[in-house]
């Protein structure tokens, strides 16, 4: 079954049509910078232009970095201040006139990994990070996910997590991967004592480089690489809709 897959991000609105019993993408994914000022109406219309060059009818699963429940999304850490309390589902299925699912980018991210990646199988709590812009976080037990669980707002030396350890701050502070690492790692010092996971899957477009860092960080959980790195979001938005088919 083919169904297409948004992912909504601060840089860049990606999608691709998905077959989702394999995870493959089954065509070369569009990528179309995030419009500026990235107001609901204005990623619609990118969400739209996705559509139209696949050609696409069908289901639509939509990725956003923030809170989504029941499609309308509640927060907006990283994004135009407009999509809180935005219905985001409803406003999607009126421009492009298709059935729409929208969930939490890295909720989606965990589902590609959970069904064909780094989690496959694997029993017991993983938990999914994606480090980017903020931090995102899914967690699953025994491959049933909880969404929007939001770690990256947990709160370590009085500041939001991902203002000290994401991808993001690594740049702009210009941090060494040590550097780095260690703030990662009492990011997850604090995770190892609330939920014990069994598995930690690092993501977010940093983990290609997992070979220069994967040693430097701790945990009492197994700590490996996301398989999909930036399409992992496409393909668990796709998986999500693809309930949706007649
Ligand atoms: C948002 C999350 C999102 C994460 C990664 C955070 O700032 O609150 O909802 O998953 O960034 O994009």
């Amino acid at each position: 079954m083919i169904t297409l897959g948004i992912d909504i991000g601060g840089s860049g609105i990606k999608g691709a049509p998905v077959n989702v019993e394999t995870g493959e993408l089954l065509a070369e994914r569009l990528r179309i910078d995030t419009p500026e000022p990235s107001t609901p109406e204005n990623c619609a219309r990118i969400v739209q232009e996705i559509v139209q060059h696949f050609n696409y009818t069908g289901p639509v699963g939509v990725t956003f970095p923030a809170v989504v429940k029941h499609g309308v999304t509640l927060t907006a850490a990283n994004v135009h201040k407009q999509w809180v309390n935005c219905d985001a589902q409803t406003l999607l299925q009126q421009v492009t006139g298709l059935p729409v699912v929208v969930l939490n980018d890295a909720d989606a991210a965990g589902i590609a990994e959970i069904n064909f990646g780094a989690g496959k199988g694997v029993p017991g709590t993983v938990a999914l990070f994606t480090f980017g812009t903020g931090i995102g976080s899914a967690f699953f037990t025994d491959g049933v996910l909880l969404p929007n669980t939001e770690f990256g707002h947990l709160l370590i030396r009085e500041k939001d997590a991902e203002h000290r350890a994401s991808a993001k701050v690594k740049q702009a502070k210009d941090l060494t991967w040590q550097q780095w690492c260690k703030r990662v790692n009492e990011f997850f010092a604090e995770i190892d004592k609330l939920f014990s996971p069994d598995l930690i899957i690092f993501g977010g477009g940093v983990s290609k480089k997992f070979a220069k860092f994967g040693a430097l960080l701790k945990s009492n959980a197994t700590i490996v690489p996301a398989k999909f790195l930036n399409d992992a979001g496409i393909i668990g938005a796709a998986m999500a809709a693809s309930k949706l088919h007649k």
